[in-house]
């Protein structure tokens, strides 16, 4: 039997600057896919997954994801007066139990791994959850909860994995594969955004983990890495030089790269196409669109 995972960290506190000017003045996570912030499908991803205290490393103009969490009664009433019942339902998506989220600020830009390890005090000693809201994952069944029930068999850390076309190697951190099992595999190494050929695999990292308390301790004195920052891949690959377990988890779902611009708009798409109010009408415009892109080549 596993230590329960209750506690998730979601590291937001990165500046978006790929998707300026809009992130000027609007945190990247309460950017909307369709109708919900990319915060809202992380958070209930994990609270699908069994966790009860989320943990979210923010930074100076993330002040709006506070308030994307907390009531709004003056809204609730208006709402509540016109008898707007559905949209109240909707709206109670987003209300977390009082003392259910923290907030901790990362008071330097200094990379993911920095940003983890500013949640320490309050992650322990015991294993935790990160769930980076950037990639967003459609599934039957949430990609962490896949993870947690996959953990339950093998202990250790372990972190999501995808194939990916082995030119794009270089933009994640990549497994060297010890054991492949299937949907597991065990890990012997992890190098974080590897140069142009120096890639192990092309199994690369997604933004979901499952770590053990010594990840924290690592971090500790986790010197910069890839990119000059202290980077979350690095302290997972101590662990292994230490002799404790990596896993790899393919998970079963679509993943959409919603830090960039391009996989942001795929995923709009594939939302509202997944949405029963805006499927026909959406689907008819593409169709449309696509025949008059045919018809002008
Ligand atoms: C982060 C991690 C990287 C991982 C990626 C997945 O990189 O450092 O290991 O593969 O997320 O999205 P970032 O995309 O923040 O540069």
């Amino acid at each position: 039997m596993q230590k329960k995972i209750t506690k998730a960290i979601f590291p937001v506190a990165g500046m978006g600057t790929r998707f300026l000017p809009a992130t000027k003045s609007v945190p990247k996570e309460i950017m909307t896919l369709v109708d919900r912030p990319l915060i809202q499908y992380a958070i209930d991803e994990a609270r699908e997954a069994g966790i009860k205290e989320f943990i979210f490393v923010t930074s100076r103009g993330k002040s709006a994801l506070e308030d994307y969490f907390d009531h709004a009664p003056q809204l609730e009433r208006e709402l509540r007066k016109k008898g707007k019942t559905e949209l109240l339902e909707t709206l109670a998506a987003t209300n977390m139990e009082s003392g259910a989220i923290a907030y901790i600020r990362q008071h330097h830009a200094l990379g993911l791994g920095h940003a983890v390890r500013c949640a320490r005090r309050l992650i322990a000693n015991e294993p935790f959850a990160v769930i980076l809201p950037d990639d967003v994952i459609a599934g039957e069944k949430p990609c962490l909860k896949q993870m947690i029930d996959a953990y339950e068999e093998t202990g250790g850390s372990m972190v999501a994995a995808m194939e990916v076309p082995m030119a794009q190697a270089s933009s994640y951190g990549v497994l060297d594969v010890k054991e492949d099992m299937g949907s597991i595999v065990s890990v012997k190494g992890m190098v974080e955004k590897p140069k142009e050929g120096q890639a192990p695999s092309n199994l690369a990292v997604i933004g979901r983990y499952i770590l053990t308390p010594s990840v924290l301790r690592n971090l500790r004195n986790q010197d910069s890495g890839a990119g000059g920052e202290i980077q979350l891949t690095d302290a997972i690959a101590s662990e292994i030089e230490q002799g404790r377990n990596v896993y790899g988890f393919r998970f079963k779902g679509q993943r959409y790269d919603c830090g960039s611009k391009a996989g942001f708009l795929q995923a709009t798409v594939a939302f509202g196409l997944a949405r029963d109010d805006l499927r026909d009408e959406l689907a008819e415009y593409l169709d449309e669109l696509q025949a008059s892109r045919r018809a002008a080549e």
